[in-house]
């Protein structure tokens, strides 16, 4: 922090401010709506992250980093890098801070990234509808390119209360609260300084070239672009008079003084001091400190609640410390996912956080499995309907996984809690848990996320054995365990997107599904009384068997058939079968025939029955595992 290199001097001698942006920047990318972004993947090296307007001069950053990179090698990732500069930075000026988890995995490119954007991935899958610096979810920033709001204020206009809205709903966006709004802001901008040195220091905008992608044209000789004249967002100053130390000085400047706007000399608006409020006379414009805020610092006076902590933070440095500490590991951490992802140990390693939805340990010895498939097969028996019913469980249970970030899946089974029992998508499924009660009952070790898992493989291994065309060979791997309410997964509800084909392929992306494993998915069991539960005239197959037996029909329904479409009584979006009144089929469905990369599969099972019950159990074992990536704690797979 404090060893100062010739490629890029340190402001004040101390690169901690810098490395504060870095990982904040690498960090704040993430976005609670799929998951995507954050630093786990360190995806900030790689466009479309690394031109950001925001990420400006971040490249000076990682190259001051790369001697310890490259001393400690594969064993510490980038990503682990960063985080730990920007929290060690912190630690080193003299905040406090709760911990660090590590375990970030590297990518080798930007291609996860490319739904962030600016890219026609990011329009497909999130356009920004109300025009750039308004969008809004499923983006997580108001501007493409920055990574909350515009610092200049909404559309570069120095309107303080303007910034509100967009403050709020970005950083609510990405699952911080008002007071870790304020916390955030404040306890980050009390270190380091904004730079825009001259009005024509080139400093955001497309990249000049890969290896020098902002040469900084303020100033002339050996420090041409650096140090002093040093241009990156084009404002100019420091939020404190300390800003290489840990204080609440931020919160009592905003609070202790009457600020105007004025163009800095990097020609963009910002605010300065121009008298001491509650003093009088000289004394109130005597010796003003040479400090600066942002619009968007100053919209936290304009809004209650934020005004309200920051009051409360300029004068209880303790309360600031707390919210600080657990906010910014909070903003480091969210993208990693369960607790179980970090690596280390206390004290260097906090204990699991709210936010991690740490779930309570499984039961020291597992129930045996085996007589409880018995008594699964004996419920299947007593109607037909029920294995798509144990299947459709299942799948909804697990397929809330997102490989973004780690979330949801089955472990946990807060499918039986609001709000995921109240989704639309789950409607009927209480009736399905009612059906396994007896058995949960019966097994005191057993948990219900076990249970469904079991329940919806079992039926499908029967239901492919039952179609007498082929088997599957199903295993199943217990340990799962319950959480005891469903707090926290209101994020994992169900995307909306501008059409079938899009959610197609980005719920298969988001789910870390392959085109052909999404496709063989969909052929699962499907019953037309639970499609017809969910607002549907009906379902693909015509008769009572085709639908508690598992084989490919569905395939070739799919495919020798022209879907028309309509919609049903209840309003929802369908298509059916041309000359054939009585068959239904999805938008989602339709979309896999409209595909190319989803059409070829479904060809290939619509040929090949054994080839899709063995992609059929692939997946489907996948899916039902993804969410066990800290192991089977003392399991079997049977
Ligand atoms: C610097 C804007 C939130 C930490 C800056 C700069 C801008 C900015 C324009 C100047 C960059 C430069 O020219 O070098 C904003 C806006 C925010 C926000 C609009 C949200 C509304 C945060 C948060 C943190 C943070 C949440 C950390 C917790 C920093 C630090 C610097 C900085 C440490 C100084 C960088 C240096 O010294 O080189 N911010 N920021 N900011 N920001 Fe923020």
């Amino acid at each position: 922090m404090v060893t100062e290199q010739a490629s890029w001097p340190a402001d004040l001698g101390h690169y901690g401010g810098l490395m504060i942006r870095l990982a904040w920047h690498c960090a704040g990318s993430y976005r609670s709506w799929d998951g995507r972004g954050g630093c786990d993947g360190a995806r900030q090296r790689f466009l479309p992250e690394m031109a950001w307007d925001d990420n400006t001069n971040l490249d000076k950053a990682r190259e001051l980093l790369v001697p310890i990179k490259e001393k400690y090698g594969d064993a510490l990732t980038w990503g682990d890098l960063i985080v730990l500069a920007g929290t060690t930075a912190i630690e080193s000026m003299g905040a406090p801070v709760l911990g660090f988890c590590a375990g970030r995995i590297d990518d080798v490119d930007g291609t996860a990234s490319l739904e962030l954007g600016p890219t026609p991935e990011q329009q497909a899958v999130a356009p920004c509808t109300r025009g750039d610096g308004m969008c809004e979810q499923p983006l997580g920033q108001t501007t493409m390119g920055l990574i909350y709001v515009n610092p200049e204020g909404l559309m570069g206009n120095p309107v303080p209360k303007n910034s509100v809205a967009g403050i709020r709903s970005s950083f609510g966006r990405m699952g911080m609260n008002d007071s870790e709004t304020v916390a955030l802001i404040g306890g980050g901008h009390a270190f380091g300084k904004t730079h825009g040195a001259c009005p024509t220091g080139a400093g955001p905008g497309p990249l000049k070239s890969p290896s020098n992608p902002w040469p900084g044209t303020c100033g002339s000789g050996p420090m041409k672009g650096r140090g002093p004249n040093t241009f990156t967002s084009g404002f100019e100053g420091s939020w404190t008079t300390r800003p290489t130390e840990w204080t609440n000085q931020y919160f009592r400047n905003l609070l202790g003084f009457d600020w105007v706007k004025h163009k800095g000399p990097g020609g963009h608006w910002q605010w300065k001091p121009t008298s001491r409020k509650g003093a009088t006379g000289a004394a109130a414009t005597a010796d003003l400190p040479n400090i600066m805020m942002l619009t968007a610092d100053m919209a936290l006076l304009e809004d209650p609640e934020y005004l309200k902590y920051t009051k409360i933070f300029s004068q209880d440095l303790e309360a600031l410390n707390t919210a600080f500490s657990h906010a910014w590991y909070k903003l480091m951490t969210r993208d990693m996912g369960p607790y179980s992802r970090c690596l280390g140990k206390a004290p260097m390693l906090p204990p699991p956080q709210p936010f991690q939805l740490q779930l309570p340990a499984p039961p020291a010895k597992l129930p045996d499995f085996a007589p409880i498939r018995a008594d699964i097969v004996n419920v299947l028996k007593a109607d037909t309907e029920n294995a798509a019913k144990f299947t459709r469980l299942a799948w909804q249970c697990a397929n809330t996984f997102r490989a973004t970030d780690y979330a949801g899946g089955c472990n946990g089974a807060r499918i039986r809690f609001s709000p995921q029992k109240d989704w639309p998508s789950n409607k009927g499924l209480d009736q399905v848990l009612k059906l396994l009660d007896p058995v949960k009952k019966k097994y005191p070790s057993l948990s219900w996320a076990d249970l469904i898992v079991l329940a919806g493989t079992t039926a499908l291994q029967q239901a492919a054995a039952d179609a007498g065309s082929g088997s599957v060979d199903l295993k199943f791997c217990g340990g799962r365990t319950d959480a005891a309410d469903g707090q926290g997964t209101d994020v994992l509800e169900p995307r909306s997107y501008v059409n079938a084909s899009v959610a197609l392929a980005d719920n298969a992306k988001v789910m870390g599904l392959t085109p052909r494993e999404a496709v063989a998915l969909a052929g699962m069991l499907r019953s037309t009384a639970q499609q017809q539960g969910l607002g549907y005239s009906g379902s693909w197959a015509s008769s009572a068997a085709g639908q508690s037996r598992q084989d490919n029909s569905y395939f070739k329904v799919l495919l020798n058939n022209i879907w028309e479409p309509s919609k049903s009584a209840a309003g929802k979006e369908e298509f059916k079968a041309k000359g054939n009144p009585k068959l239904f089929m999805m938008p989602s469905d339709v979309a896999i025939k409209r595909s190319p990369a989803f059409a070829a599969h479904a060809g290939e099972y619509a040929k090949d029955n054994a080839k899709f019950l063995q992609a059929l159990a692939g997946a489907w074992t996948k899916v039902m595992n993804a969410d066990r990536f800290d192991g089977p704690a003392g399991n079997v797979c049977k």
